[in-house]
Formats: structure tokens, C-alpha cells, sequence
């Protein structure tokens, strides 16, 4: 098993939060699940969780997440910060950003390619989806008790051993690059960039991620269409609001705002 790669991780880690207090599985279900049932039995703030595969990986909006041993990341990480519930949604945008900038860094060494973040948190490396993000929270009364950010990121994943459900839509950052990843230091890197941003959002707020994710999502000015309960709203991308919520400008010069769905560019 590939567990050996994360032998090292802890010793490794260059944060005093995220990955403190770290778990490392060859294979669960789903490390979201494995994360949320920890922190309910009280699991601290930062805790990680990372997984060598999922049997059962979950995916936004009821999909599955393919997760194959050996090649590519898959981890969950226990936040809880003293926010209202309703603000929990900036944290999975503060994480999109913090991935994107991870993965922008490691391929910057080996290939030209633009790293962007689709509505609301995909991380796309030209027109295919190389990572996602599921959040999960549970509230206290009108506040968060803890969230789960939960990241899964295509490494090494080859092209003949991509699910046939994914091909055409997904890539790695193997595929893209010819190059081969340490699991190892990806996780390094990216609860560094978590802790970071996430220290930054306790003291400054929601500003500094918010400009990042409308600079890196590239929506902005966009004629977006995007899911919004049953239906679909189309519009010009006016960014992320204050809350975290997309705003779309319709054609009679409305806003409207999406909390949740999907988003493609028309
Ligand atoms: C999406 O884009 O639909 C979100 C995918 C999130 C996948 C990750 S893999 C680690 C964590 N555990 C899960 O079961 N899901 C998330």
C-alpha cells in the first residue's frame, strides 16, 4: 500500500494548526465521513484526515468522487471557526483558492497552463476538472460547530486508468505536466496554503479571499449560466458577494444571487 508515502508527512509539516493532529487511512469510505464522525466525538480544530483510496468517495451534489489507490490526493480537514453558519460558505471559497494557488505553484515549475477555480469551488486546468472540494458543516444554534473541507486533487492519475465516467471532463496534474508528484509534499504544500489563508480570513475577514477567488476564478464580466434551485439563471458575473454568494446581473439589470449549483460560462 501507498500509505508509506505519507509516512513522513507529520515530522514534515511546516503549520501549527492544520495537520497537528493527523490521520492517516489506507482506505475508508469516504475521509468526509471519517472526518465528520471524529469531529462530533470532538476532534480538534486543524485535524486531518488523508486516505490512500475511498470506497465510497462523495462528490457535490450527490455524485460520486472516483478514488483509486495510489496516485492521487484525498483528505479532509476539521475546521471550526467562531462564524455564524451562514458565512460557512466563505470557508469552502477561502479553500478553493488556497488548492488553486497550491496547484498553480506545482506545475508552475513544468507547464504553461492557466489554473482556474469554476463556480463555486472545481479547480480546472484549462477545460478539465483536476480537483474538487465538499464541505460539510454542522451548526450549533446559529453558528458553526465545525465544518469539513473535504479535497480531492487528480495527481498521478493516468489517462488509460481514468473511470470512463470522467473521461473527457477530468484531467491531473500528471497529464498535464508528464510529470509525477510526491503525495507527500502536495499535502505539505497544501495544508501550509489552508492554514494560511485560513488565519488570514480569523483576522482580516472575507475581503482578501473574496478579491482572490473573483481574480482567480476569472468569472468576473462573464456571461455565466448557472444552476439555482430547480431551474437556471443566466447573467453577466458580477463576482462573489460579501457572503459568498455569485452574483449575476440579468438582462433587465436585476442581481440575482446563487448560493449553490453549478456554473458554466456561455
Ligand atoms: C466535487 O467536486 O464534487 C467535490 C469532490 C470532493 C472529493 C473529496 S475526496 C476527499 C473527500 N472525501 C470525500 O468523500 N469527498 C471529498
Amino acid at each position: 500500500m501507498n500509505t508509506d508515502d505519507y509516512s513522513c508527512l507529520k515530522a514534515k509539516l511546516q503549520t501549527s494548526l492544520v495537520g497537528r493532529e493527523l490521520m492517516v487511512y489506507e482506505r475508508v469510505l469516504s475521509t468526509n465521513k471519517t472526518a465528520y464522525d471524529l469531529a462530533l466525538s470532538g476532534a480538534e480544530d486543524g485535524t486531518v484526515i488523508i486516505a490512500d483510496s475511498q470506497s465510497g468517495g462523495r462528490g457535490r451534489r450527490g455524485r460520486s468522487w472516483s478514488s483509486p489507490a495510489g496516485v492521487n490526493l484525498y483528505t479532509s480537514i476539521i475546521l471550526r471557526p467562531d462564524i455564524p453558519s451562514l458565512m460557512a460558505p466563505q470557508l469552502t471559497l477561502m479553500s478553493a483558492v488556497a488548492l488553486a494557488e497550491t496547484v498553480a505553484l506545482l506545475l508552475s515549475g513544468f507547464v504553461d497552463i492557466k489554473v482556474a477555480i469554476k463556480w463555486p469551488n472545481d479547480i480546472f486546468l484549462q477545460d478539465k476538472k483536476c480537483a474538487g472540494i465538499l464541505t460539510e458543516m454542522k451548526s450549533a444554534g446559529r453558528d458553526v460547530e465545525f465544518v469539513v473541507i473535504g479535497i480531492g486533487l487528480n495527481l498521478n492519475l493516468r489517462k488509460e486508468s481514468m473511470d470512463t465516467s470522467i473521461t473527457g471532463l477530468a484531467s491531473s496534474l500528471y497529464i498535464e505536466s508528464g510529470h509525477e508528484f510526491s503525495r507527500s509534499e502536495v499535502a505539505q504544500s497544501l495544508y501550509s496554503a489552508i492554514e494560511n489563508w485560513y488565519k488570514r480570513y480569523l483576522d482580516e475577514g472575507f475581503s482578501p479571499v473574496r478579491e482572490a477567488w473573483n481574480r482567480l476564478s476569472g468569472i468576473q464580466g462573464r456571461h455565466v449560466r448557472a444552476a439555482s434551485g430547480n431551474g437556471y439563471e443566466t447573467g453577466i458575473a458580477l463576482g462573489v458577494d460579501e457572503e459568498g454568494a455569485l452574483l449575476l446581473e440579468g438582462d433587465a439589470g436585476t442581481v440575482v444571487r446563487i448560493t449553490a449549483g453549478d456554473a458554466i460560462f456561455i
